[in-house]
C-alpha cells in the first residue's frame, strides 16, 4: 500500500505536484495517468525518497522508503531504464544490486529468467536495446521479491510483444497480491492494463478529478479496455477543458492525453 498526502513538490517557480492525495491498494494494478509534465515521475522520485516533498508526506506499507533497512525486499523501482552501468553484463548489474541488499545469486537468475534476459545476461548492458534495458530494469525491480513495484512509462519504446508482456507481468504480479503503480501518458495503454486510476494533470485525484469534471465514480469505469468507458472519459476531459476549471487554467495541457 502506498498512502500519499498532500504531497507537493516545487522546482522553483515550477510547482511540479500540488497537494497530491491518493492511495494505492494491493492486488490492483494502479495505473498512474497524465500529460507530459504533469508530475509523475516527481511523484515516483518522492515516493523513493530521491526528491524531499516540499509539503505533505508518503508512506509505503506504513513508513516512509528511506526508514527501510532493505528496502529491494519493500519496494522495486523502474524509474529510468538507461540509468545502469553500461559497462557491467546484465548479470553483473543484478548481482551488484543483490550483494549489496542481502538478496542471494539465486534470485539473479530467477529474475533473469523471468523478464527473458537468461541468454544475454553475460552481455554488456550499454549494448541493450531500450526494451531490453526496461526488462533489466523490471529485473532489478523484482530482484527483492518485493511487495510493493512501481513502474514509470514501462512500455515507453517497447515493440507490441513487449507491450504485451509488461501488460501480463503487471497483471500477474497485483494478482499474487502486490501493490502494483505504474505511470503512463497514454490513457488507451491504461485502459487496457489497470484496474483502478490516479489521474495527474496539477491536481490531486479526489479533488482534482472533480475540478475536471472526471468524476470517481467515471473513473471507475475505467477498466479492461472498455472503449466507451474511454471515450466517456475522453468527452468528459474535452468537456472540463473547454469549461476550463481551476486545473485546466493552471495546466492547460491538461487534456491532451492520448487516446
Ligand atoms: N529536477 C527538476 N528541476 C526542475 N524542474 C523539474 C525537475 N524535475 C521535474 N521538473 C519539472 O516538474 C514538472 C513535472 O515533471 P515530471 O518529470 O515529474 O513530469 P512527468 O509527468 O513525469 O512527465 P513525462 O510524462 O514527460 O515523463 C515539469 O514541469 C518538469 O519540468
Ligand atoms: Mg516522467
Amino acid at each position: 500500500m502506498i498512502e500519499a498526502t498532500g504531497l507537493t513538490k516545487r522546482y522553483g517557480a515550477t510547482l511540479a505536484v500540488d497537494d497530491l492525495s491518493f492511495t494505492v491498494p494491493p492486488g490492483q494494478v494502479t495505473g498512474f495517468l497524465g500529460p507530459n509534465g504533469a508530475g509523475k515521475s516527481t511523484t515516483m522520485r518522492m515516493i523513493l525518497g530521491l526528491d524531499a516533498p516540499t509539503a505533505g508526506s508518503v508512506t509505503v506499507n506504513g513508513r516512509p522508503y528511506a526508514e527501510y533497512r532493505r528496502p529491494l525486499h519493500e519496494v522495486g523501482a523502474l524509474l529510468d531504464a538507461r540509468a545502469v552501468h553500461g559497462g557491467r553484463s546484465a548479470y553483473d548489474h543484478l548481482l551488484c544490486l543483490a550483494l549489496s541488499n542481502g538478496i542471494g545469486r539465486a534470485r539473479v537468475d530467477h529474475v533473469l529468467a523471468q523478464v527473458g534476459l537468461h541468454t544475454v545476461a553475460g552481455k554488456r548492458s550499454g549494448g541493450f536495446s531500450l526494451g531490453m534495458a526496461q526488462r533489466l530494469g523490471i529485473a532489478a525491480a523484482l530482484l527483492g521479491d518485493p511487495r510493493v513495484l512501481m513502474f514509470d512509462e514501462p512500455v515507453n519504446g517497447l515493440d507490441p510483444e513487449g507491450v504485451l508482456w509488461i501488460r501480463s507481468l503487471v497483471k500477474s504480479l497485483a494478482a499474487e497480491g502486490r501493490t502494483v503503480f505504474l505511470s503512463s501518458h497514454l490513457m488507451s495503454e491504461m485502459a487496457i492494463t489497470a484496474d483502478r486510476l490516479v489521474i495527474i494533470g496539477n491536481g490531486t485525484p479526489d479533488q482534482g478529478d472533480h475540478r475536471r469534471g472526471l468524476p470517481r465514480e467515471r473513473l471507475g469505469q475505467l477498466r479492461a479496455g472498455s472503449l466507451a468507458a474511454r471515450r466517456r472519459a475522453h468527452d468528459s476531459a474535452r468537456g472540463a477543458g473547454r469549461r476550463g476549471g481551476p486545473t485546466a487554467r493552471r495546466h492547460p495541457q491538461h487534456h491532451r492525453l492520448q487516446l
